[in-house]
């Protein structure tokens, strides 16, 4: 196991940021840590990585125990974090460097030789489409530019396992496309990757794991889909369908509202799509579409509260 966390409980004065927290990450994961804000991911990855003191629980990563009931080890984590990179989730730059200097700033600091610095630099900006301007100062950079600047710092040391605070927040539709590739592309050369979230969008389509926290605690881990399935099934499948002429639900223990002429919402308790269709078909009138309504993220974490 990349990362296990038992039974984590972290409170700063009165407030149980963390109230009990378990959580794995397997090697070779895309793992999206999804939770409302104050829910705790932050500082969760802060415990991790041994910046902040949680008051009682387990902490393991790359199989070795790094944290107990208050106390690092502090041996056994610096060695492990060697294997870490980190992204945090408020990031500074320096706005009068250039991508090439920051590298190399981060790089020395490291202690990468300066041959092996260039060459890793080169490699990065290149990995992360800036390579043509890595000359140019971070100060007139936009946000995406600005973060995937950020992942390349976090990816210096070569590490096994990527930890990225929030990494997409204020990113618009196509700088989260493209940096979806790029956490792809770094999965597929072997990293482990583990990235905070209040959003749905940003651990669609990307992540093979995604892990809920609300108040403290995770309260389901699974992959996406079957996250959604369950919800469908406790909150019920709300269909929309289009039909090419006025179609009569009366009798029909469905809750139908019309949502115009031809257009009906179907609230039911299962997936019954294909019923509709029969349905609509005894009375000859076709089906233009259909869809399932998705929940959105808002929907799941209060029902998941409840
Ligand atoms: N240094 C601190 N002192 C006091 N309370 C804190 C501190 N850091 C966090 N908290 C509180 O702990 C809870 C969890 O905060 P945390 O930052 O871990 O949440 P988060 O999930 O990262 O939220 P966000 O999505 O806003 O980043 C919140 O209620 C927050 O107000
Ligand atoms: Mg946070």
């Amino acid at each position: 196991m990349i990362l296990r966390i038992e039974n984590l409980i972290k409170t700063y004065g009165d407030v149980k940021a963390l109230n009990g927290l378990n959580l794995e990450v397997k090697q070779g994961q895309i793992y999206g840590f999804l939770g409302p804000n104050g829910a705790g991911k932050s500082t969760t990855i802060l415990s991790t990585l041994g910046l902040i003191f949680p008051q009682q629980g387990r902490i393991e990563l790359f199989d070795t125990e790094v944290f107990r009931d208050g106390k690092y080890d502090e041996s056994s984590l610096v060695e492990v974090k060697r294997k870490i990179g980190y992204m945090p989730e408020h990031a500074t730059l320096w706005e009068f460097l250039t991508p090439l200097q920051t590298l190399d700033m981060i790089g020395e600091a490291f202690g990468i030789p300066k041959g092996k610095r260039a060459e890793r630099s080169e490699e990065l900006l290149k990995l992360l489409n800036l390579w043509d301007v890595r000359n140019k100062k971070v100060g007139k950079f936009s946000k995406g530019m600005r973060q995937r600047l950020l992942l390349a710092q976090s990816l210096i040391n070569d590490p096994e396992l990527l930890i990225l605070d929030e990494p997409m927040t204020g990113l618009d539709p196509s700088g989260i496309a493209e940096f979806k590739g790029i956490i792809r592309e770094l999965n597929r050369e072997g990293k482990t990757v583990f990235f905070s979230s209040h959003i749905l969008a940003h651990v669609e389509e990307i992540c093979d794991t995604v892990g809920v926290i609300v108040k403290g605690k995770l309260i389901v881990e699974d992959n996406l889909e079957s996250i959604k399935r369950e919800f469908l099934r406790r909150a019920g499948y709300t269909i929309i369908v289009e039909t090419s002429r006025p179609v009569s639900f009366d009798g029909v223990e469905w809750k139908v509202s019309p949502l115009g002429e031809k257009k009906y919402r179907i609230v039911t308790p299962g997936d019954i799509r294909e019923e509709i269709h029969d349905f609509v078909a005894s009375q000859r009138a076709k089906i233009l579409t259909m869809q399932v309504k998705e929940p959105t993220l808002e929907e799941i974490f209060l029902k998941m509260v409840e």
